[in-house]
C-alpha cells in the first residue's frame, strides 16, 4: 500500500491558513488532517465545519477529518456536506459507533475509527468490517506537540496482522500524536500506511523538506 503523509493543520498558523494549506499541497502533502476538538470529549477547543467548508475550495488534497467531540452522531451530515473526504470517529465517543459509521458512508464519505491509547484493538472487533481507516492514537488526544507512546507499537502490528487473515478487511492504518523523524519508522515497519503530523512539519519554516525527511525513512 502507499505510504501517505497526512499533515495536521493543528500546528499551522491559523492566520495563513491558505498560504500554509497551499503550500502542504504543492510540497507533497498527500491527504489534510483536520482535528475537531470540543472541549468534552478533549480538554481542548479547535476548529469547526466552517474551517472544513473553507478549506474545501482550497486544495484538491483529500479532507481527514479527525472528530474528538462527544456525541459524534449529531455532526456528521455536517461535516459530509462540509467536504470531508474521510470522517474518523472515537470509538470512546458513543454507545452507537456502528451506527456513526454506517452514517458516515451514507453520504459517500469514508469511514474511519479510532481508538485512544487505552483502548485496545480487541474492542473493535465488530466495527473491522465496516470501516476504510483505523486510527490508532499515538498520543492521548487533544493537544499537538506531545511524545509519542511507544506502546502503542503493538496495536498496529496487531491491526497488521488481523487485515491479512481476514478477508472481509479493507482498511488503511493511521497514526496521529508525536510523528516525527525519530518515531514515524517504528510505525511503518509495525504496519501504518497513513501518518500524521502537525508539531514536526510545521517545527521548522520549511514543511516541504520536513514532509520529504519523513516520506524517506519510510519508502
Ligand atoms: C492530537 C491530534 C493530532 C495532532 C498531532 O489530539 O489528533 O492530530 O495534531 O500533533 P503532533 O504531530 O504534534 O503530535
Ligand atoms: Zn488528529
Amino acid at each position: 500500500m502507499a505510504m501517505k503523509i497526512a499533515p495536521s493543520i493543528l500546528s499551522a498558523d491559523f492566520l495563513n491558513l491558505q498560504r500554509d494549506v497551499e503550500n502542504l499541497e504543492a510540497n507533497g502533502a498527500d491527504l489534510l488532517h483536520v482535528d475537531i476538538m470540543d472541549g468534552h470529549f478533549v480538554p481542548n477547543l479547535s476548529f469547526g465545519p466552517q474551517t472544513v467548508a473553507a478549506l474545501r475550495p482550497l486544495t484538491k488534497l483529500p479532507l481527514d477529518v479527525h472528530l474528538m467531540v462527544d456525541g459524534p452522531e449529531q455532526f456528521i451530515e455536517t461535516f459530509a456536506k462540509a467536504g470531508a473526504d474521510t470522517i474518523l470517529v472515537h470509538l470512546e465517543s458513543t454507545p452507537h459507533i456502528y451506527h456513526v459509521l454506517q452514517l458516515i458512508q451514507k453520504y459517500n464519505v469514508k469511514a474511519g475509527i479510532v481508538i485512544n491509547p487505552g483502548t485496545p484493538v480487541d474492542a473493535l472487533k465488530a466495527v473491522l468490517p465496516i470501516v476504510q481507516q483505523v486510527l490508532v492514537m499515538t498520543v492521548n488526544p487533544g493537544f499537538g506537540g506531545q511524545e509519542f507512546l511507544e506502546t502503542t507499537l503493538s496495536k498496529i502490528t496487531h491491526l497488521d496482522q488481523l487485515r491479512q487473515v481476514e478477508a472481509d478487511y479493507d482498511f488503511e492504518i493511521e497514526v496521529d500524536g508525536g510523528i516525527n523523524d525519530q518515531t514515524i519508522k517504528s510505525t511503518a515497519d509495525a504496519g501504518a500506511d497513513i501518518f500524521v503530523a502537525g508539531s514536526y512539519v510545521f517545527s521548522a519554516n520549511t514543511p516541504g523538506q520536513q514532509i520529504q525527511t519523513l516520506r524517506n525513512l519510510i519508502e
